[in-house]
């Protein structure tokens, strides 16, 4: 079976789909990545290579030494994700360490996402708990909600009961709330480590006047 056509990599598939429908992925913007479980590993590995390099990761991550993610590639687009799978997605191999990383499929002509170490410290942070933790980070672009970070303050009190009073689904949805990071520059560790302290309180961040 190629790879593309394993269910993990289908849902992946159709999580970018969806996003690209809903608007929330101009152009490159957001950025998708998914942690496999030991089974997709095993029936995956006949398709990895092993000849690309290690890359160092800055801020280790030993709780996801030996781990696989699949994920968007920098400046790739989700609405081209489902054409050209192992074009615009790759998967990369966390070393036992967890302080570098290795493309072992996918991004033929790419690299990883530039958010990776954002998803990198949530992933670290939310992979343990029930049902072997979480496995999925998103970042999107939802137009609205950047154009609130306009106008509300950017305090996680207050944007989220405006949110929760704008849509009955909300306080049913993210009960805890979310929490607001300051604009930050994108990419940068400074970023990930403002996401990853919010992490600890919601399972939804946004950054001010950029996206979720
Ligand atoms: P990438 O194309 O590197 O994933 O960046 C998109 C983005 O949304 C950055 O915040
Ligand atoms: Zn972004």
């Amino acid at each position: 079976m190629n790879l593309e056509e394993q269910a993990f990599a289908q849902e992946f598939i159709r999580l970018a789909t969806d996003g690209d429908a809903r608007g929330w992925h101009e152009r490159n913007g957001g950025n998708l990545s998914y942690r496999l479980t030991a089974a997709e590993i095993e029936a995956c590995t006949d398709c990895f290579y092993n000849t690309a390099p290690w890359n160092a990761i800055r801020t280790a991550v030993p709780v996801l030494g030996g781990s696989f993610f699949l994920l968007t590639g920098s400046g790739k687009c989700m609405r081209n994700v489902r054409f050209a799978p192992a074009e615009n997605t790759g998967i990369i191999e966390i070393n036992a360490a967890g302080n570098a990383y290795r493309l072992v499929w996918g991004l033929t002509d790419g690299k990883p996402t530039s958010e990776l170490p954002t998803h990198l410290a949530v992933h670290a942070l939310k992979c343990t708990g029930g049902k072997e933790g979480n496995r999925v980070i998103y970042h999107a672009h939802p137009a609205h909600l950047i154009a609130l970070t306009f106008i509300l303050p950017l305090d996680d009190a207050l944007f989220t009961r405006e949110l929760w009073e704008m849509d009955i689904e909300n306080p049913i949805v993210f009960p805890e709330g979310i929490g607001i990071v300051p604009w930050v520059i994108p990419g940068s560790e400074a970023a990930a480590a403002a996401t990853l302290e919010k992490m600890r309180s919601y399972r939804v961040v946004v950054w001010a006047h950029h996206g979720t």
